[in-house]
Formats: structure tokens, C-alpha cells, sequence
């Protein structure tokens, strides 16, 4: 599977849309917000640039991404008030893979300046300009020493590829049944995603390294582990539910075998302890913050927040799952995963975790 021509959120803004279902990472993205502003923050201060120039990557095409940028905006903005200094510009860049369908974030800008803060304050000189940016953020995307300011929220935990190791000579997971590391995964397939990660989030930190200005700030949410384990629930959980939707469809005859034998999840939760060991790698960065957040999914109401949370994973995995097994099986398969997340959260609360990672760029 080329991860980068499939992997994207559901696009527009209907029912499965991830505009429509991305109110979970809303929600994570909210309850570290202060901590992005304040990195934002100190990257103005170390420079105070007449021009902020910042990025998001990974922005996807729902209101998530405007929501942060108008946070950061303002939170520079009521700093400058309170210094008596003047509001700079800001550029801000908007990343995604190619097949991201931008205009959906493009089309509520003019309601984005609308809405910033102090909008009454601003002259032509305090504006805020966007771009669009596609490409892969395993690579590079901007110019050398040319931003102040990066974010990416939710998107680090997806690889470049399925780790080549998980397959034997003959080109066959050796993950039977599961599309993750699981429970009865042999500890290879743990080793191949890790040392995934160890190549992707490397080739990310030294493509950042050239773009970012010496004492520029990076502010990372991703998928976590809390556990040395690669094993841990809060990130294997809803992937060992989706690996049993489609075996339940393989014994029903709704799909074929093979297909399910074929996916694998271009994914990785890694520990703080594995994102610090690739910073140091990497070396051109200090680590300002590093912690795992956790938080409970859901409402209470198992019947309600199976169905939001199917949802919610049917928005990032259907581009990619109807590459395996065919648009028209996607709808019985969330039915199926959404019944067995009704079943477990009548049992459990279901806990996500992610790490919150600020590094600055060494001078
Ligand atoms: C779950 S969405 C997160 C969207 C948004 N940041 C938010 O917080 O709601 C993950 C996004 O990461 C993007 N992504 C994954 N791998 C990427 C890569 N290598 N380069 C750029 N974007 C990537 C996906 O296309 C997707 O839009």
C-alpha cells in the first residue's frame, strides 16, 4: 500500500466527514491548548519577527486547524497589547498530504479573520495571510531558517509506510489477523513499527531542523503509549476492535481473507522515552515539555458514544480500509465496530493517550 497516495481523512463536509467527526481531537487539542500557545509565544519573543511565520502540519480538512491558528493569533496578539509592542503579521502555512481536500478549510477563512480577537484593532498591517502546502512532513516542505513557529496536531502517529519488517519472504504479515501490534503479535512486529517510527520521526526532526529559525518552537500532539510495553491498551484497543469487525466479515463471507491479510496500519504510538531517544538522535532540538495526557472517550451513554466513535474512526480509516476491501463493505464494518465499542464501553471506559511534545531549535 502506498500509505501517502491513500492515507487521508474523509473529505468534504457530510456525515462521515472528518469536519463532521473530529470533535474528539478537538477536545485533546483544547485541554493542552495553553501549553501550544505558550510555545508560540516563545518563539515570537526570542525573535519578535515583523512577520510570525507558522505552520501547521497534518491540518486536515476540518475546522480544527483554524480553531489552534485563531488561539495562537490571539494569544500573540494579547501579548504584544500587554508589552505596548506592536502586533506582528502572521504567515501561516497549512500542510497536508496531496489528497487532502483543503478547500474545505479554505473556504471559512474569511469567517476565520472575522472571528480573531482584537479584529477591530487590526489594520492591513496586522493581517493574517495562508497558504496551502501539500506534501509529505517526512520530508521537506519550506525553506531553510523559515519559521518561527510549528505545529501538528494528531497526525504524527501515522508512518510513511507499513513497516516493511511485519512481512515474511513471501510478502505475508506475520500479523495474523491483527492490523496492529496486539496482544498475541510476535515481538517482531513490535520491533518493525518501532524502528518505523525511529526512521520517520528522525527524517521529520532533521527536515524541521532546516526550516525552523534557531530558537523557533515546535508544539507535537500525537498518539502515546504510558507503558514501556508496546502493548498498551489506550492505543491498541480500538485497532484489536477493528481487526475483529473484519474477521467477523471474513466468517460471514462478506469479505475475503485475503483482503483483511493485506491491511496493516501505517500507525505508531510511541512512549516519551522512544520520542526523546529520536530528539537526542537527531540533535538540533531541546525538549522544553514532554507528557502523556490521558482522557476518557465518550459521554457515558455506551449506545451513543460506540456510534460517535465508529464515526469518528470511520472519518480517518475509510479512504484507506476501501482501498483493501471495497466501498461497499464499509458501511456493515462500521455497524459491526461500532456494536462491539457499544459492547466494551458498556463494560469500560475507553482512555486515550497521547504524548504532548514542545521542543525548541537549538542556536
Ligand atoms: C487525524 S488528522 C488530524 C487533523 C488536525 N490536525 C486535527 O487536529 O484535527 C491527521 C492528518 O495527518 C495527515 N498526515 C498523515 N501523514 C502525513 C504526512 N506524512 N504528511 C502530511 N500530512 C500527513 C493526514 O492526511 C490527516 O489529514
Amino acid at each position: 500500500m502506498d500509505v501517502e497516495s491513500v492515507l487521508r481523512m474523509k473529505e468534504g463536509l457530510g456525515e462521515t466527514s472528518y469536519a463532521r467527526n473530529s470533535s474528539i481531537q478537538k477536545k485533546f487539542t483544547d485541554a493542552v491548548k495553553p501549553v501550544i500557545i505558550d510555545a508560540a509565544i516563545d518563539a515570537y519573543l526570542s525573535e519578535t519577527p515583523r512577520c510570525f511565520r507558522m505552520a501547521d502540519l497534518g491540518c486536515s480538512s476540518g475546522t480544527n486547524a483554524l480553531s489552534l491558528i485563531g488561539d495562537v493569533v490571539n494569544g500573540i496578539d494579547e501579548r504584544c497589547h500587554e508589552k505596548t509592542r506592536q502586533v506582528p503579521q502572521f504567515m501561516v502555512f497549512l500542510n497536508d498530504l496531496p489528497g487532502n481536500d483543503f478547500n474545505s478549510i479554505f473556504v471559512s477563512f474569511s469567517d476565520f479573520g472575522r472571528r480573531l480577537k482584537n479584529v477591530g484593532r487590526r489594520d492591513e498591517s496586522h493581517s493574517v495571510f495562508m497558504a496551502g502546502v501539500p506534501g509529505s512532513f517526512y520530508g521537506r516542505l519550506f525553506p531553510s531558517n523559515s519559521l518561527h513557529f510549528i505545529h501538528s496536531g494528531h497526525s504524527l502517529h501515522w508512518l510513511s509506510q507499513v513497516p516493511p519488517g511485519i512481512f515474511n519472504e513471501e510478502g505475508k504479515s506475520m500479523n495474523t489477523r491483527e492490523i496492529y501490534i496486539s496482544k498475541t503479535s510476535p515481538p517482531a512486529i513490535a520491533k518493525a513499527y518501532h524502528q518505523q517510527f525511529q526512521k520517520d520521526f528522525g527524517s521529520f526532526l532533521k527536515s524541521r531542523s532546516e526550516e525552523l529559525v534557531s530558537e523557533g518552537r515546535m508544539a507535537l500532539i500525537m498518539s502515546g503509549r504510558d507503558t514501556k510495553e508496546p502493548c498498551n491498551k489506550g492505543t491498541t484497543l480500538l485497532w484489536e476492535l477493528l481487526a475483529r469487525s473484519l474477521s467477523i466479515m471474513v466468517a460471514q463471507g462478506e469479505i475475503r481473507g485475503e483482503d483483511l491479510e493485506l491491511y496493516s496500519a501505517p500507525f505508531y504510538a510511541p512512549s516519551l522515552k522512544e520520542i526523546e531517544d529520536e530528539v537526542l538522535r537527531e540533535g538540533s532540538f531541546m525538549v522544553e515539555y514532554l507528557e502523556i495526557f490521558k482522557d476518557k472517550i465518550g459521554s457515558g451513554d455506551a449506545k451513543k458514544d460506540g456510534v460517535a466513535l465508529a464515526k469518528a474512526i470511520r472519518a480517518i480509516q475509510e479512504p484507506m480500509l476501501c482501498h483493501h476491501i471495497g466501498r461497499e463493505a464499509i458501511d456493515r464494518l462500521f455497524h459491526i465496530y461500532s456494536e462491539l465499542l457499544r459492547e466494551v464501553m458498556e463494560k469500560e471506559e475507553i482512555v486515550a493517550v497521547y504524548a504532548i511534545v514542545v521542543l525548541r531549535r537549538s542556536p
